[in-house]
């Protein structure tokens, strides 16, 4: 998507052909700042530390991150290495997962002088997937909004509202909860996005509401604590969030928060989708709730807040009592029977374990073998 009139994707190669480069998430929305890896290390290091973040874009720097390991040693321990040092990195999104055996696959079998051009070929084929995937899943979820859009008032925009960030920076481009949202407003459909802020780490606030600001889409952030008054009071027309694992009978797991959201929705009949590609589900694993590795992150998330002076400084300030005991669970899991929907690059699926075998019967074969 566009910065400032230029696009840019999240992650790419720079012109040396090697040299993989990747916007600093850490430092938005106050800073846009493009740096470089040159190592598997650094490349895992960019993982942990959320330079890179969310589900899809997880997978593509790890496949990045492939690409380099093999350059500094291509052989089959050499692979499992860095397979094993990317893996370590955050254990929820099973997109991590998902693009290292993808790799391992093509690598493993092929002499050692090949893996280098092979390993940087399939990372640059998996970026481009994620892409050609986001457009689908914005085709797919349009008709979600233009219903919606059918039942307003001439002039009246449709309320989406979303939780974390599951946009353009989440993945390669587009996003996914955010691709059906782009579509529509692309094609003149009025739209306007409510941005929970997504405490502790403020993704919807820093990363949602910069990307939606660049785009020209009508967004408002808001507290993470008001989505259910929101929807009481009927000022939401459907939540659109991504997700970070979705079990095979179509529990999500997805960013801390989003279960207490798809609760609200359900009380109120607000219809609550997820928006999803399909490296994203982990057919391994028959049920969510209870089974997801949920991420615990360092307290200092919670304790602390950073943001820019008015001098324009970038300061960080404690915002809890020194002592006071702190838990910091990343993510959580939406019971597949809360969720209207799962909108994939194949469709808008029902939340179930047949609707998911059906519509990706190649991906729940391999599991199942
Ligand atoms: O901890 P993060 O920022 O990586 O978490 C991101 C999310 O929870 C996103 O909503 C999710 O990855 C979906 S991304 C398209």
């Amino acid at each position: 998507m566009k910065v400032d009139g230029k696009h840019f994707r999240t992650i790419w190669l720079a012109p040396d052909g090697v040299t993989v480069e990747a916007i600093d998430q850490r430092r938005l929305p106050h800073e846009f700042v493009i740096v470089s890896l040159n190592t598997v290390e650094e490349a895992a290091e960019a993982i942990r530390s959320m330079l890179v973040r969310g589900a899809p874009l997880i997978g593509a720097a790890a496949a990045y991150g492939m690409a380099l390991a093999m350059r500094a040693d291509a052989s089959d321990a050499g692979i499992e290495r860095a397979c094993r040092m990317l893996l370590a990195t955050r254990p929820t999104a099973v997109n991590l997962r998902w693009a290292l055996d993808e790799m391992r696959r093509l690598l493993q079998p092929l002499p050692q002088p090949d893996r280098v051009a092979a390993a940087y070929a399939r990372a640059r084929e998996i970026a481009d997937e994620d892409v050609a995937i986001n457009k689908a899943i914005g085709r797919n979820g349009l008709a979600l909004i233009e219903a919606a859009a059918a039942r307003k008032r001439p002039g009246e925009a449709v309320n989406v509202l979303t939780h974390c960030n599951a946009g353009w920076l989440a993945t390669v481009d587009w996003g996914t909860a955010t691709a059906p949202i782009y579509t529509a407003h692309d094609r003149g459909i009025g739209v306007h996005v409510f941005v929970d802020e997504t405490r502790p780490r403020n993704q919807g606030a820093s990363l949602t509401a910069w990307e939606l600001g660049h785009h020209g889409v009508p967004h408002t952030v808001i507290a993470d604590n008001t989505g259910g008054h929101l929807m009481q009071q009927g000022m939401v027309d459907l939540v659109i969030v991504g997700t970070d694992r979705v079990a095979a009978n179509g529990d999500v797991c997805n960013k801390i928060g989003t279960y207490l959201k798809a609760l609200a929705a359900f009380d109120n009949k607000v219809p609550f989708y997820v928006a999803l590609p399909s490296p994203t589900i982990d057919f391994s694993l028959s049920e969510g709730v209870g089974r997801v590795p949920i991420e615990q992150r360092g307290p200092e998330e919670v304790t602390h807040m950073t943001g820019r002076t008015a001098d324009g400084r970038i300061e960080t300030v404690r915002i809890v009592p020194e002592g006071s005991a702190v838990a910091n669970y990343a993510f959580d899991v939406t019971p597949a029977r809360l969720v209207s929907g799962l909108i994939t690059e194949r469709g808008v699926l029902t939340a179930a374990r047949n609707a998911l075998a059906a519509a990706f019967a190649e991906r729940g074969a391999k599991a199942a073998e």
